[in-house]
């Protein structure tokens, strides 16, 4: 019998492969707008993850009829009150290098003993239904650590290179892909949305 779909709403390959691993096995054929032709940018204009990964897959699953998964992710510091948060990606300039945010970071955060250097990775994950259903959910996943004073480790990306585990004593540029999924924020929020899916009517 063939699988229902699941739309992936985005159009970052690397994204695709990273949410196929994470979900694992579910009754579902996961899918591209690429597959599907279609050309949709989603601009991420709101204030919360929510509001902008839920704006992604609805759109998604509204041109396309096909259920939809969006995403959204941050960094939150709390010395910094959330920043950079929704603008994670666009922190500093948009097309700033990272070892140039983590410059900035650290400007701001300079003499902070660690334990007012907490911060969060934080992922919103949200499934939408296609009319006339309509019907959407979400799941979020968070990993708590501190920001390093310098940068450690050549794995991952973004900003996991001044993410400081103090568990394991390392940052999450020094886990191993599959340690980092077992406790990333969008490991725990994949996880979860998996179970749902297991279970979707
Ligand atoms: P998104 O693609 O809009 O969800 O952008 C999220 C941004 O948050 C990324 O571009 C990174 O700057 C940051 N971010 C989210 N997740 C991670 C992570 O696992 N490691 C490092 N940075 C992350």
């Amino acid at each position: 019998m063939p699988q229902r779909r699941l739309l992936l709403a985005t159009n970052n390959p690397h994204k695709v492969t990273e949410m196929r691993a994470l979900l694992g096995d579910i009754p579902f054929d996961l899918v591209t707008p690429q597959d599907l032709g279609l050309t949709l940018e989603v601009a991420e204009p709101h204030a919360t993850y929510l509001e902008n990964a839920t704006e992604k897959a609805r759109s998604f699953a509204d041109v396309s009829g096909e259920l939809a998964l969006a995403d959204d992710s941050g960094l939150e510091i709390d010395a910094l009150g959330g920043e950079p948060g929704v603008r994670s990606a666009r922190f500093g300039a948009p097309d700033m290098p990272y070892p140039d945010r983590f410059a900035l970071i650290e400007g701001r955060l300079a003499g902070l003993p660690p334990a007012q250097r907490t911060a969060r990775f934080r992922c919103v994950l949200v499934l939408a239904a296609p009319p006339p259903d309509a019907r959407h959910l979400h799941t979020e996943g968070v990993v708590e650590g501190q920001i390093a004073p310098a940068a450690h480790g050549t794995a991952g990306f973004g900003y996991d290179p001044i993410f400081w585990l103090p568990e394991r004593g390392m940052t999450m540029a020094e886990l191993t892909p599959a340690e980092k999924d077992a406790i990333s924020h969008r490991g725990r929020a994949a996880r979860a949305m998996a179970t749902i899916l297991r279970g979707w009517k």
